[in-house]
């Protein structure tokens, strides 16, 4: 079941889903804070519309303010209290867990909640604004417990969202649950059986129209540490409770009364190839029940590679609704256990569905992908960390799904998601340094995306057209739902988010019949001028074709004739060797994609008979040696 070639067969059969991304953009002028040293920015906040990002480090806060120009920030100290400090290293624990940690930054009642691991007793301080503490009469900063809230040590992960200003929390590790711990609302938690030995890593406000049947997810993994070498310690799951729960009297006073969990699994139910560990889940909705609501997630795999599927929130509430439950054979206890139901003008829960919640959390039916497959597995040497999805209209006024993926080695991918493809729009590389991205946060009213790593935060244009603007043909194949041609400015501009904008941008996000849509456009083609070179006669050259469109297929081409090319990440490179005898002539690479052919560039190559050279250079260029020759300046 688990042996190598099962793998290898599912691999070749999927090998059709497996992408690469369309360019690779190296974003040098991207707008960046360097931390300086390295730090471990477990929490980030920011408010939509506004320049700012607060970001959590070790022992502060850190105000990042955003501008064209620069970014300015502003640092407000936030050490662990000194008493906890000296218990903590009277423990003999690390000297590292021993600093408070900030991980949660929450915005709750006008107020920033943060609150950190504080030197292994986690503990919660409150801002009035971004710097300035919020004190009581006596002038001491007002403080709260932060057990329930923020992990004691930094090795560990938090996971909170804010609902009506009340704060929901899940703790990873050996006791881990997911609790209501702040706010005016009663404070609930899971039973200690329910979720043995989660690792969360998101959580999500599910909106209904009746708000009474709004639900709060959470997106875990489920740790087996007595699994062996060769079985798969992870299982991915959701958690579901009701906003409007109140407690499981008398059965369970203090634990949920709603709380049901699910299998999450990104793979075919029949094929073995299968993603099991959850890195990340973002539940992307729809304004004006323009389409639906979809949870995506990241999942990594034992073997390294990585892969994205995509949950109709739809289904899955219905799968809670209707599924049987993991270990039960007998009848279904009524009320349905799990049914968000307003307590006040209700009889409580009836003893039965709470017992058989109490005992029986888990629904038998495992959830898995749309179309039962992922929607793209990573074709190369790097995984998925972090998404986030933005929902943008398109030039003709459709809602589209746009994710953003950080990934293990820093890059951010942009996905465009449409019914019956997914295109890697671009591959973009806006951090100095190399290493996981650590979070992401989307702000549709400003059009950024912030992302950080433990050592740089970064601030991208959502619209970032510039890239596509040469002509017509590049503008249409980048696929990119926020930039469309304008034909009467020859430009490539942002598609207007505004809802009543009647846009003339052409645009081609679905079919591959690009062909005459750019016909009319006047286009503008960047031709580099023609490269002469000349070489000795017993020598070699190699000629570069860089590449730019990684979906597009490069040729050499002299007198029409083809000569191959071999291929690496940057170039089709026309080796001149043993099976490609030296030639003279003109040689011409060009590119074709959907149509659109260009000439990439071209060499006019003359075999040297004895002249005297009159530069001699030795190239080196897109790591390939090129042996030395001679370019006559003519
Ligand atoms: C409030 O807490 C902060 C961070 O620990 C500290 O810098 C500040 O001095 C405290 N203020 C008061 C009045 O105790
Ligand atoms: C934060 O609030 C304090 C006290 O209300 C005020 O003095 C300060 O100017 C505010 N700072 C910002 C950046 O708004
Ligand atoms: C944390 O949760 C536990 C269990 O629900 C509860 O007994 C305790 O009072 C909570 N602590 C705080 C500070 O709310
Ligand atoms: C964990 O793995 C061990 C070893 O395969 C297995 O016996 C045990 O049932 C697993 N536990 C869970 C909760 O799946
Ligand atoms: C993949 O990346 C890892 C770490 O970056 C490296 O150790 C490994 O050799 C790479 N494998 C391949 C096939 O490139
Ligand atoms: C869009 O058009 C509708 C109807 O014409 C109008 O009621 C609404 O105010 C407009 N919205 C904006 C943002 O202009």
């Amino acid at each position: 079941m688990r042996g190598l070639p099962f793998y290898l067969l599912s691999i070749l059969c999927l090998a059709s889903s497996q992408k690469v991304p369309r360019l690779k953009l190296n974003l040098q002028d991207a707008q960046r804070f360097n931390f300086g040293e390295r730090e471990r920015p477990a929490a980030m906040f920011h408010e939509p519309g506004s320049n700012q990002v607060l970001v959590g480090g070790r022992g502060k806060l850190l105000l990042l303010t955003f501008t064209d120009s620069e970014v300015t920030p502003k640092e407000v100290p936030l050490k662990a209290d000194e008493k906890a400090e000296k218990d903590c290293k009277s423990k003999a624990r690390a000297l590292w867990d021993c600093d408070n940690f900030i991980q949660v930054i929450e915005k709750l009642d006008n107020k920033m909640m943060v609150c950190g691991t504080n030197a292994a007793s986690p503990k919660c301080w409150f801002l009035v604004n971004a710097t300035t503490f919020q004190t009581d009469k006596q002038g001491r900063n007002i403080t709260a417990s932060g057990e329930n809230i923020s992990a004691a040590s930094p090795s560990q992960n938090a996971v909170v969202i804010t609902v009506e200003d009340t704060l929901y929390s899940a703790l990873s590790g050996e006791k881990s649950s997911i609790q209501r711990s702040y706010g005016k609302k009663k404070g609930l938690k899971t039973e200690n059986s329910w979720l043995p030995r989660a690792e969360f890593v998101g959580a999500a406000l599910l909106a209904e129209k009746d708000q009474s049947k709004d639900e709060i997810f959470f997106f875990y993994n489920e740790v087996n540490q007595s699994a062996g070498l060769d079985e798969e310690p992870y299982k991915a799951g959701l958690g579901r409770v009701c906003k409007v729960d109140q407690g499981g009297r008398p059965v369970m006073t203090d634990s949920w009364s709603t709380f049901l969990k699910a299998r999450l699994v990104c793979g075919h139910p029949t094929e073995p190839m299968r993603f099991h560990r959850l890195q990340d889940a973002f539940v992307s909705k729809k304004e004006g029940g323009k389409g639906e609501t979809v949870l995506y997630g990241v999942f990594s795999s034992a073997w390294g590679s990585s892969a994205v599927c995509s949950y109709s929130m739809n289904r899955i509430s219905t799968v809670f609704k209707t599924s049987k439950f993991k270990g039960v054979t007998g009848p279904i206890p009524v009320p349905r256990p799990g049914m968000c139901v307003q307590p006040d003008g209700h009889p409580p829960l009836p003893k039965s569905t709470l017992t058989f919640i109490k005992d029986h959390p888990e629904i038998d039916s495992v959830i898995y992908p749309d179309e039962e497959h992922p929607l793209y597995i990573l074709q190369n040497n790097d995984t998925y960390t972090q998404v986030v999805v933005d929902s943008v209209q398109d030039a003709a006024g459709i809602s589209r799904d746009v994710l953003f993926l950080g990934t293990a080695k820093g890059k951010i991918h942009k996905v465009l998601r449409s019914k019956d493809q997914t295109v890697i729009v671009a591959e973009l590389s806006p951090f100095k340094k190399e290493a996981p991205v650590s979070s992401m946060i989307l702000d549709d009213d400003s059009g950024h995306l912030y992302a950080s790593t433990e050592f740089e935060v970064v601030r991208l244009q959502l619209a970032d057209c510039d890239q596509y603007k040469e002509n017509c043909w590049k503008c249409i194949l980048a696929r990119d739902p926020y930039c469309g041609w304008d034909g009467e400015q020859k430009t490539c501009s942002a598609v207007s988010q505004d809802t009543n904008s009647t846009g003339s941008l052409l645009q081609n996000l679905d079919s591959s019949s690009t062909a005459s849509m750019c016909e009319n456009a006047e286009e503008k083609l960047a031709q580099e001028a023609l490269k002469k070179v000349s070489v000795d006669p017993t020598g070699y050259i190699y000629l570069p074709c860089p590449l730019r469109s990684h979906h597009a297929i490069y040729t050499w081409v002299k007198d029409d004739k083809t000569y191959p090319c071999s291929m690496d990440e940057q170039s089709c490179t026309l080796r001149f060797g043993e099976s490609t005898p030296m030639d003279q002539g003109v040689f011409k690479c060009t590119s074709r994609e959907e149509g659109y052919q260009e000439e990439i560039t071209a060499f006019k190559v003359t075999l040297n008979s004895g002249r005297i050279p009159e530069v001699s250079v030795a190239v080196m260029a897109m790591g390939i040696l090129f042996l030395t020759i001679t370019i006559l300046l003519l």
